[in-house]
């Protein structure tokens, strides 16, 4: 694995601290109202498991799963449910916890579905940001950094499925996914 990455753009040790920084702005802000955190499946497993344990309010977790990139590195643009909800979201505070938005195509169709559904608020939390891609209009209210427009891999984030257990973010070396 260790000879398909070009660089670690932030060890599990940053990321510790981005997360914890994170975990306690939704605390203060969301003290009292017993959000729902609903994971998107597959990339932001790992950022939900760490970031639920820095929340110190009551909270439930869910998780969804959705399609968007396939096996390459674009996305298709149409979002499609595989995994729904196993709870009903009216009138809850919904916060959305989202490894990374690039293009913003995935999360805008999925916010619009979600407000559908009448929630008490909906807020995204984002641990990666890469905004040179973007094609959807996306409010990020809590946002982890930016990265550059490369592909990153790790911390749950894959290409074609691997390299999801990698603790760091790290860059794939281009030449892995254009061979
Ligand atoms: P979007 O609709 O283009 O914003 O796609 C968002 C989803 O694509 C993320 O939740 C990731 O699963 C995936 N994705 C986008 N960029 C990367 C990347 O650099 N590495 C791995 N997955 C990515
Ligand atoms: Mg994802």
């Amino acid at each position: 694995m260790k000879n398909d990455i070009k660089e670690i753009l932030y060890t599990k040790e940053q990321l510790d601290i981005i997360v914890k920084r994170m975990g306690a702005e939704l605390s203060r802000d969301f003290a009292g109202k017993e959000p729902v955190l609903v994971s998107v499946l597959k990339g932001a497993f790992v950022f939900m498991a760490d970031l639920v344990r820095q929340v110190t309010v009551p909270c439930t977790v869910e998780f969804m799963a959705v399609s968007s990139y396939g096996s390459g590195t674009e996305t298709s643009g149409k979002v499609k449910i595989i995994k729904d909800l196993d709870t009903n979201i009216e009138g809850r505070h919904v916060i959305i916890v989202e490894d990374i938005i690039d293009s913003g195509v995935t999360l805008s169709h999925l916010m619009e579905m979600l407000r559908e559904r009448n929630p008490a608020s909906l807020s995204l939390c984002a641990l990666f940001d890469k905004p040179e891609r973007r094609r959807a209009r996306v409010d990020i209210d809590y946002k982890g950094v930016v990265v550059p427009d490369e592909f990153v891999v790790g911390y749950g984030l894959d290409y074609d499925e691997k390299y999801r257990n990698l603790p760091d973010l790290c860059v794939l070396k281009p030449e892995v996914y254009t061979k």
